[in-house]
């Protein structure tokens, strides 16, 4: 039985428009100038980049890089250990401030104090951070110094999941950066940060897009294939 001819006014199927995901939310927790957060701000400027600065928080009001997400009209919010009693409560007050904003990811840009239980606790998993050096060689906060000082001849930069440690979170990438003769900490941190920063936006993108797989106390960033 043939089928029968289409009626003149049958329309033709629509085709379905692109299911595009909302970018993931993410905030940028940050004590410095803002170079990092600068970087991830231009990133997702490009179509289709999947994360979206929504809010940066800073520990202190004289954070250069509270200017550069106001600039980009992100909003931000300032927790400072001095307003609070002790550690504990700015610990889980910064973990209320930032769960308020609902993140999906957590980036610390060049933030300067150590997340606590509270934080941890409700944000633990999705906290990324980046360090000036190849861990786990010289954590802490003042890598570039110690690895010129330790007169390493190549040194770098990691982004890991953030844990309860100093620098100590499972690893998710690397990059390595010559140290020049006559390199002085700005110098060498300053090479360093070009690199850093790409890692860095790279990284988000591909945690964004495809997650990660803690195996035997060792991270993975997922290909989302
Ligand atoms: C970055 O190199 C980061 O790894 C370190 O501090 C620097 C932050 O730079 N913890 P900026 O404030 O983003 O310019």
């Amino acid at each position: 039985m043939p089928a029968s001819p289409p009626s003149p006014d049958a329309q033709p199927p629509r085709p379905r428009p692109a299911v595009v995901p909302s970018p993931a939310r993410v905030v940028v927790l940050l004590s410095g100038a803002g170079s990092t957060l600068a970087a991830l701000l231009a990133a997702q400027a490009a179509p289709g980049f999947p994360a979206r600065v929504v809010a940066v928080v800073s520990d202190t009001p004289a954070a250069g890089g509270l200017e550069v997400a106001r600039g980009a009209g992100v909003p931000t919010v300032v927790v400072a250990p001095g307003d609070f009693a002790d550690r504990a409560v700015w610990d889980a007050a910064l973990a209320q401030a930032v769960g308020v904003v609902d993140p999906a990811w957590v980036v610390c840009a060049g933030f300067m104090r150590i997340l606590g239980p509270a934080f941890l606790a409700r944000h633990g998993g999705r906290v990324l951070n980046t360090h000036p050096a190849l861990l786990p060689s010289f954590p802490g906060a003042h890598a570039v110094r110690d690895a010129l000082a330790h007169g390493v001849r190549v040194t770098g930069c990691t982004v890991h999941l953030v844990d309860e440690g100093v620098d100590t979170g499972p690893i998710l990438a690397q990059a390595a950066v010559q140290v020049h003769d006559g390199d002085d900490e700005a110098a060498l941190h300053k090479r360093i940060k070009v690199v850093e920063r790409d890692l860095l936006v790279d990284v988000v993108a591909r945690a964004v897009r495809g997650g990660i797989v803690l195996e035997h106390g060792r991270a993975r960033l997922v290909d989302p294939g």
